[in-house]
Formats: structure tokens, C-alpha cells, sequence
């Protein structure tokens, strides 16, 4: 079990598959790229294997979703769907991807065992996607939404982030949308984890300003805190149901002492959480030839050490050295 001193267990493992990807959305990074991982800095399929395997038949976890960068950049990635459903127990498998490629892989995936996607889209308005993506790929995602859900990916879950002055006033358009073609909708706050470090508390459209936008078309009525169970997103349902609509409002509402979430870096770094400073090898371990209970020892004490909080809060908070394209989500 990845147990923590605040008594939090983690259940939930998101392993990021590479670091790149085919997008350049402003809030998270430069149009010129990041400098990427090396092929010998990534896990290869094998390992990434290996450690879920380690995390779900020795350390208790039940959940695996994948993430990026942009994971349907990696070509390996049906097989390892593949091999992780084989696993025993069969952990529950999702892919947080922006879209691009999913309608040539959707039915592939769904075949190797995938659950479900959660797909980034943050407007329905081709220009404004150009300007917040610095790519022209609007229809690429609005195909592969519909491709995922004829495919049976379902929920098929949208994530949505607000900018000011681009997208800010597309919230109620964009669930009206979503309600039209069964997608459960969130909005995310967006977070200090931007590779230009540019982030700034009041430049960020809050949960509330959000709600407020969307009542003003829609009646919303909150689900309660059980079904909510650990997920980063609250929901409300949407003119009485059965549509739902989330928010994820990591910095003014966090949810961290229900968080159930352990990481795993595209080049084989334990994360205890998105906002964590610290990293634990497990590359080094895999690469030097620890058996499976070595790995899995190591991985606890890193959970261990999960702090209670993201600490956006602490007046000295500081960003963490890797973005969220390298962390994984
Ligand atoms: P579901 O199981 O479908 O609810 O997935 P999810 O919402 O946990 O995953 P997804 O990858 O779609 O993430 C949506 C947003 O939530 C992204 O912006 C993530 O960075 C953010 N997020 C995911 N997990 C955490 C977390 O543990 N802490 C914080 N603060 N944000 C998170
Ligand atoms: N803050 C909030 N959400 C972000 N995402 C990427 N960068 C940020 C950020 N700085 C979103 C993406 C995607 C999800 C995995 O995280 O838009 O939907
Ligand atoms: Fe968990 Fe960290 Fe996210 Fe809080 S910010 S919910 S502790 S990963």
C-alpha cells in the first residue's frame, strides 16, 4: 500500500509517457518547445510496464491513467494498454490526451483495454483555439471527442481551462455544447505550472467566476461530497440532470486531503504531487537491476514523504523546477 503520514492511501497512478507535444498552448508552454527528454532519459515500454506492474500487484493500485505531454505521441502506446489490461488485477485504464490522433487510435485503444479519455479542449472557436494553441488542429479535436465516444471511451470527460481575454466568456457555450453531445464538461483553474513561469493569482479565472457565468444560462445543483469520493473535480448537475458539469479548482477550493494520487515521470521519477519539489528515482533502481521488492520499497518511502499540501498558499510557495508537460498533469 503507498500509504502517507497524513493517512492518505494512493490508488491512483498517472504515468506520464513523454514529455512532448504536438500543441503549444500558451498557459503551459513557449511556442519554441521545451528542451525534451532524451530516448535514454525515457522509460522504455518495458519499464513503464514493469513499474505498473509493481504498483498494482504489490503497492495496491487500482487506477492508471495515462498522460504527457501529449501521450498518443508515444508510439508504443496500444501495447502498453495492451499489457497493463493483462495485468492481474486488471487495474481501471484512462488516457488524458489533447485529442490530436484519437480518431485514428480510438477504436485501438478501446480494443487494447482503455476505459476511457479525458480530452483538453479549451473553446469551440477555430481562431481563438489558433491563438490559444499556436496551432490550427481545432477540427483534429473535435473528431477525435466523437471518435472516442462512437469507440465506447465513455465518459468521454472535456477539460476546459479559461483565459482571460480569449476564452473567458465561452463557458456557457461550451457547456451547451458539451450537454448536446453527452461529453461531461470541466473547467480547470489554471495553476502555477507553466513552463514560462507566468502565472499570476489575479489573472486567473476562479471556480466562482465560473459558476457565475454558467448560471446565468443553466440551473446548477451541487452533487454531494460522497459521490465526489477523491476526484479533483466537484460537480453540479445541469438543469436537473442527468448532465453534469465539474470544476476543478485546484487553487481556490484544493482537495488535497482527499488526494489518492501517486506520479510517474515520463524518464522514471516518483512524484507525490504535481506541486512536489522533490523527486525519487526509480529509473536508477529498474536500470541497476532491483527486483520488484526494491522497487516497490522505494516508491513507499517516497509516499511517506507526501507533503499535506500543494502549498500554493505558503506565502514562500515556489513553482516546481518541471512544468506540467513534464510532470504530467
Ligand atoms: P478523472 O478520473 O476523469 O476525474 O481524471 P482527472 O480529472 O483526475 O484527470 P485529468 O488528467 O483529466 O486532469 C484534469 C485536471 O486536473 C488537470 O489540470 C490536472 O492537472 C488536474 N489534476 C489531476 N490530478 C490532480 C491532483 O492530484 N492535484 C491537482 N491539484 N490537480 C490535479
Ligand atoms: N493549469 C491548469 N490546467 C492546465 N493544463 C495544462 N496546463 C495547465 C495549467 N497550468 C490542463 C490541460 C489539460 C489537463 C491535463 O491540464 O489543458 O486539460
Ligand atoms: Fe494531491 Fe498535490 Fe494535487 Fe493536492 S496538489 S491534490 S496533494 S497532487
Amino acid at each position: 500500500m503507498l500509504i502517507d503520514t497524513y493517512g492518505r492511501v494512493a490508488t491512483d497512478l498517472r504515468v506520464s509517457l513523454t514529455d512532448k507535444c504536438n500543441l503549444r498552448c500558451t498557459y503551459c508552454m513557449p511556442e519554441e518547445g521545451l528542451q525534451w527528454l532524451s530516448k535514454t532519459d525515457l522509460l522504455s515500454d518495458d519499464e513503464i510496464v514493469r513499474l505498473v506492474r509493481v504498483a498494482v500487484t504489490d503497492l495496491g493500485v487500482t487506477e492508471v491513467r495515462f498522460t504527457g505531454g501529449e501521450p498518443l505521441l508515444r508510439p508504443g502506446l496500444v501495447s502498453i494498454v495492451e499489457r497493463c489490461a493483462a495485468l492481474e488485477p486488471r487495474p481501471r485504464m484512462s488516457l488524458t490526451t489533447n485529442g490530436i490522433g484519437l480518431k485514428r487510435t480510438a477504436s485501438a485503444l478501446k480494443a487494447a483495454g482503455l476505459d476511457r479519455v479525458n480530452v483538453s479542449l479549451d473553446t469551440l472557436r477555430p481562431d481563438v483555439f489558433k491563438t490559444l494553441t499556436r496551432r490550427d488542429r481545432h477540427k483534429d479535436v473535435l473528431e477525435g471527442l466523437e471518435a472516442a465516444r462512437e469507440a465506447g471511451l465513455t465518459p468521454v470527460k472535456v477539460n476546459s481551462v479559461l483565459m482571460p481575454g480569449l476564452n473567458a466568456d465561452e463557458a456557457p457555450e461550451l457547456l451547451a455544447w458539451a450537454v448536446e453531445n453527452s461529453y461531461e464538461l470541466r473547467f480547470i483553474e489554471q495553476m502555477p505550472l507553466d513552463a514560462q513561469h507566468g502565472w499570476k493569482r489575479d489573472g486567473m479565472i476562479t471556480a466562482g467566476d465560473i459558476l457565475a457565468s454558467l448560471r446565468t444560462r443553466f440551473t446548477l445543483t451541487a452533487e454531494d461530497d460522497e459521490e465526489r469520493g477523491s476526484a479533483p473535480a466537484e460537480r453540479w448537475t445541469v438543469d436537473g440532470g442527468p448532465h453534469r458539469v465539474g470544476v476543478i479548482a485546484s487553487v481556490t477550493r484544493p482537495f488535497c486531503r482527499a488526494c489518492d494520487r501517486t506520479r510517474l515521470t515520463a524518464d522514471g521519477q516518483v512524484r507525490t504531487c504535481l506541486f512536489a519539489r522533490e523527486e525519487t528515482d526509480l529509473r536508477g533502481a529498474l536500470r541497476s537491476g532491483a527486483p520488484d521488492e526494491e522497487i516497490a520499497r522505494i516508491w513507499k518511502l517516497a509516499m511517506w514523504g507526501k507533503k499535506a499540501g500543494s502549498g500554493l498558499d505558503d506565502p514562500a510557495f515556489l513553482q516546481p523546477d518541471r512544468p506540467m508537460s513534464a510532470i504530467g498533469g
